[in-house]
């Protein structure tokens, strides 16, 4: 268990961002204030300054999407609302470049053109019977398959494909003319075949539907999953065989939302959270669903298989009931969503017995958790992830912390005063010979100064802190999902073919 004080900030001044949308400034939230402020700037900026020296073997691109929002919303404004845009740190050879491209959605394209918003955000109220009736931003997500980035939303929206060497954005990925639903944000690729593992949610039966598509972008399998009714899962986990789908008595009234319009999560603590285990390719009969704790896991470390057992580790919150704060009027449901409590935990199902186990493997406060990608579906020890205060006023990343998942034990790097983190993939050093053996990047903002670096550390010492600081061109407000992309697949692979003109 963590031994060490929690960083807790939140006295923190929000104020006013300059190169925030002049709109934002009317607005009373804090989530367009100060770091959290969108942008609607994109940039372009070559050999980049670098504090320290950037290792050579570091050869690829940080990747991360994040919500900014052009127009104002006309319904109440949520962090989440905002339009997606994909900024990303490219490193070869000791040098660093970036750039930063909105995601062209639909619905951003209808607004650029209207000059205002078109279709609410997440807070509602929502007139149902529209179809789209709240607007797919793909803000969340960020995954490298079949040549491309797919900016993703988690309200389960259009898998918008981008060049991941440019950031344009060059269509839809259609799946090979064979996708008939939306996606949901946290697919996974299996990095042993290339194929990429949804799933999507619907208000009406069935409540999920799960599908395999190919290194090659072509559907090969989408099943309806039974569900007992509308749920709000937000991610999934692959092993070698085997699918882990999500269901937790988290999850909002589709009555409230049809009669009223608004979306209204509740926790339910008489129910189990449960685990739906199938083969890759099987079917909704095939799913065996295993029973444990009520809770809820926004995002899992990884999942594999140990003979019998399937060992599956995530950030489980005990209790995602939302803190509301009355005196914070308006905006207290979104305030009180967002201070997330969640901790590692292990999960075990065994195939054939039927037993399982769960078990907290830490006490600290984190979230935005990543493995080695590279290592999605086999077994994995280490992790990186955020540190979160304990009673936050919005969301901030204040240290990264790594974990051993051998015995739950972590080493952290506490960011300073002021300076506030996001989600840190783990890049593989050129000719790296262990699972921690390279390095570990992530964009880092002055909170203050709203200046954004990005960090590199080395992942066998985090706690020495950062080896190279690139000096950031822009402020990179705070964000959602990062990955990184291998320099060999990012390059090797042909640009994708645009499919939007
Ligand atoms: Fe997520």
């Amino acid at each position: 268990m963590g031994e060490r004080q929690e960083v807790s900030r939140g006295d923190r001044a929000y104020g006013i961002a300059p190169d925030a949308p002049a709109w934002t400034r009317s607005v009373e939230n804090p989530y367009l204030r100060g770091y959290h402020a969108p942008t609607i700037h994109e940039t372009t900026a070559v050999d980049l300054q670098v504090d320290g020296e950037l290792p050579r073997d570091l050869y690829g691109a940080y990747v991360r999407n994040g919500p900014n929002s052009i127009y104002q919303p006309a319904n109440l404004y949520h962090w989440f609302d905002g339009d997606g845009m994909v900024h990303g740190v490219y490193f070869d050879d000791g040098k660093a470049s970036y750039r930063s491209r909105f995601v062209r959605t639909e619905a951003l394209a209808a607004e650029s053109v209207a000059g205002r918003s078109s279709l609410p955000g997440i807070m509602g109220p929502f007139d149902t019977s529209a179809d789209p009736y709240l607007k797919d931003t793909a803000n969340t997500d960020v995954v490298f398959h079949d040549g491309a980035l797919l900016a993703l939303w988690y309200m389960c929206g259009e898998p918008y494909r981008l060049d991941p060497r440019t950031l344009d954005t060059v269509g839809v990925a259609d799946f090979g003319g064979r996708r008939k639903t939306s996606v949901s944000a946290h697919p996974k690729v299996d990095p042993r075949t290339g194929e990429l593992v949804y799933f999507t949610l619907g208000d009406e039966a069935p409540f999920m539907r799960y599908g395999v598509v190919s290194r090659e972008g072509e559907l090969v399998h989408e099943i309806p999953i039974d569900l007992p009714g509308p749920r709000s899962p937000h991610d999934l986990t692959i092993t070698e065989r085997y699918s882990i789908l999500h269901d937790f008595p988290f999850f909002h009234d589709v009555e409230i939302l049809r009669r009223h319009g608004y979306r209204v999560a509740k926790f339910h603590p008489d129910l189990p959270s449960r685990f739906g285990v199938l083969p890759r390719r099987g079917d909704n009969a095939d799913v065996r669903w295993f029973e444990f704790e009520p809770g809820y896991v926004l995002h899992m470390v990884n999942a594999w298989e140990d003979g019998d057992w399937i060992v599956m580790d995530g950030c489980f919150q005990p209790d995602p009931t939302i803190r509301r704060r009355k005196e914070e009027g308006e905006l207290a449901s979104m305030l009180g969503y967002l201070r997330i409590r969640a901790h590692l935990r292990r999960w075990r199902m065994n195939l054939r017995t039927g037993e399982t186990s769960e078990e907290q493997l830490d006490d600290q406060n984190v979230e935005f958790c990543l493995p080695d990608t590279e290592l999605y579906g086999a077994p994995s020890r280490y992790s990186y992830h955020q540190l979160l205060p304990v009673e936050p006023y919005t969301v901030e990343f204040n240290a990264l912390v790594k974990y051993d998942h051998r015995d739950g034990s972590s080493v952290r790097h506490d960011y300073g005063e002021g300076w506030l983190g996001s989600e840190a993939p783990f890049a593989r050093r050129v000719g790296s010979t262990a699972e921690d053996d390279g390095y570990v990047v992530e964009i880092v903002t002055d909170a203050a100064a709203l200046q954004s670096q990005c960090w590199v550390y080395h992942a066998q010492d985090i706690a020495a802190g950062p080896i190279a600081r690139v000096r950031l061109p822009a402020r990179v407000p705070s964000g959602f999902h990062a990955k990184w992309i291998p320099g060999d697949q990012l390059w090797d692979s042909p640009a994708p073919v645009r499919t939007d003109q």
